[in-house]
């Protein structure tokens, strides 16, 4: 699709792979509008990037989903392209206590949350000339990833269900696109870079994700596998026992209750 001239939505703007699609679709001369939970770090980006437009909201939030709804269509009506990229990553120790709340977080932030907003803003994006939404998924929607349990679960969920509104869509202007990100020093990584396990030389910076993810919209791929998951898409049909034994390394001895 044509990626200049689109008024587009960002959930969590203010860092990594966010960040970096809100500064290079400015670039590409889009109307870029960011959230996040933190209003410290909205102004703080609004400083590095002038350009772009802030609104405190936090996707887990359904109450906050149709306040974000209400603005930015009658703030920017000709909104017309989506990316569902807000997300959180944890460590989970299943030994560990954690309430019911607690446990499902990344389920209500990376799953809960796309899905609501897609269903909020669709009607909006159904009525224009052309339209997108991007959900970004992981290399860990294609195999589990014992230490990140919940987010594993989170991130497939997420990749199921874009292939189903993909279909659903079919007949429609909105194309969905999935990105399936490989590992990248962002700060969702930041925890487990100081682990033994972690192998820091697999990790890519977000400016080459978000480059491989532009290129993506731009030729209608709808499933782009930068670097790395291009790799983990084979192995995930190939070997698919071999990934989660690779995986099952990166926090052994913690998840062993030791
Ligand atoms: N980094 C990787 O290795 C990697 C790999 C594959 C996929 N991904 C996915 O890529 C996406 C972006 O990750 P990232 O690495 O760029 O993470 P990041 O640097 O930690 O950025 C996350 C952004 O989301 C916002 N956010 C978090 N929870 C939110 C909520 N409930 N409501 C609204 N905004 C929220 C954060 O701001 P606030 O904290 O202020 O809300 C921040 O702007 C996530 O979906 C992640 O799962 C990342």
């Amino acid at each position: 699709m044509e990626l200049s001239n689109n008024t587009i939505l960002i959930t969590g703007g203010t860092s990594g792979f966010g960040y970096e699609f809100a500064s290079r679709l400015i670039a590409l001369g889009n109307t870029v509008i960011i959230t996040g939970r933190s209003v410290q770090k909205l102004q703080e980006t609004k400083q590095k990037l002038p350009a772009v437009h802030i609104i405190q909201s936090d996707v887990s939030k359904p109450d906050d989903i149709i306040k974000l709804h209400e603005q930015v269509i009658t703030q920017f009506p000709n909104l017309n392209i989506l990316i569902n990229n807000a997300g959180e990553m944890r460590k989970l120790i299943l030994h560990e206590n954690h309430t019911p709340d607690d446990i499902t977080r990344e389920i209500e932030i990376n799953l809960m949350g796309p899905i609501r907003m897609v269903q909020q803003f669709l009607p909006h994006l159904k009525k224009q000339k052309s339209a997108a939404i991007m959900n970004v998924t992981s290399g860990i929607a294609l195999m589990p990833f014992p230490i990140s349990p919940v987010y594993g679960a989170s991130k497939s969920g997420l990749r199921s269900y874009t292939k189903s509104l993909r279909v659903q869509l079919k007949h429609t202007n909105v194309k969905v696109f999935d990105l399936v990100a490989p590992g990248s020093s962002t700060p969702l990584n930041e925890k487990f870079m100081d682990s033994k396990d972690f192998n820091s030389s697999l990790v890519v910076t977000p400016e080459k994700i978000i480059e491989a993810a532009i290129k993506g919209l731009q030729k209608d791929k709808y499933e782009i596998y930068p670097g790395l998951a291009k790799v983990m898409h084979v192995m995930s049909r190939l070997a698919p026992g071999f990934l989660l034994s690779q995986a099952a390394k990166m926090g052994a001895e913690e998840m062993a209750g030791k």
